[in-house]
């Protein structure tokens, strides 16, 4: 096996990927408070781009003859990001806050598989995951703006 890093890192962000997409959902359906008519279907997209990621990454995995990880209980037994039941007592500012933390660790995650693809020489992974860090990061910029915080991608 050439690239077992990597495919270990690619299995990390089906489980994760699929983790936070959920979480999102979560959000949308509690969400309450000024904005919601704003933000409420800004989630939609944030979704979508989750569910894109995570297609193109699974695939990638299975690409390299990997087998992704694909039920709830695998997904929870692996998934790093932690999950609370939904309730109808936070902000919609609290909620975003929340979701830009999963960003950041998806973010390190991907920095992670970039690191690790470009030591084995996975330069097609390499590629994918340096276009989905880009789109993370753009992504943590304008939901920080949203709730008035900078990206904090490389604070000085
Ligand atoms: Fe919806």
């Amino acid at each position: 096996m050439k690239y077992p890093k990597t495919k270990e890192v690619l299995n990390q962000l089906v489980a994760d990927l699929t983790q936070l997409h959920m979480i999102v959902h979560q959000h949308h359906w509690y969400m309450r408070g000024n904005r919601f008519l704003k933000l409420h279907p800004y989630l939609d997209k944030v979704m979508d781009e989750l569910a894109d990621q995570l297609d193109e990454v699974s695939e990638r995995l299975i690409t390299l003859d990997g087998s992704p990880v694909s039920t709830l209980s695998e997904i929870a037994a692996k998934t790093n990001i932690k999950d609370e039941k939904g309730n109808w007592d936070e902000t919609i500012d609290e909620r975003y806050a929340k979701i830009i933390d999963g960003y950041h660790y998806l973010e390190n995650l991907y920095r992670e598989g970039i690191k690790v693809s470009d030591e084995e020489g996975d330069y097609a992974t390499n590629d994918l995951l340096t276009g989905f860090l880009a789109d993370v990061e753009k992504r943590i910029w304008m939901m920080s703006g949203e709730i008035n915080k900078a990206p904090e991608i490389d604070p000085e």
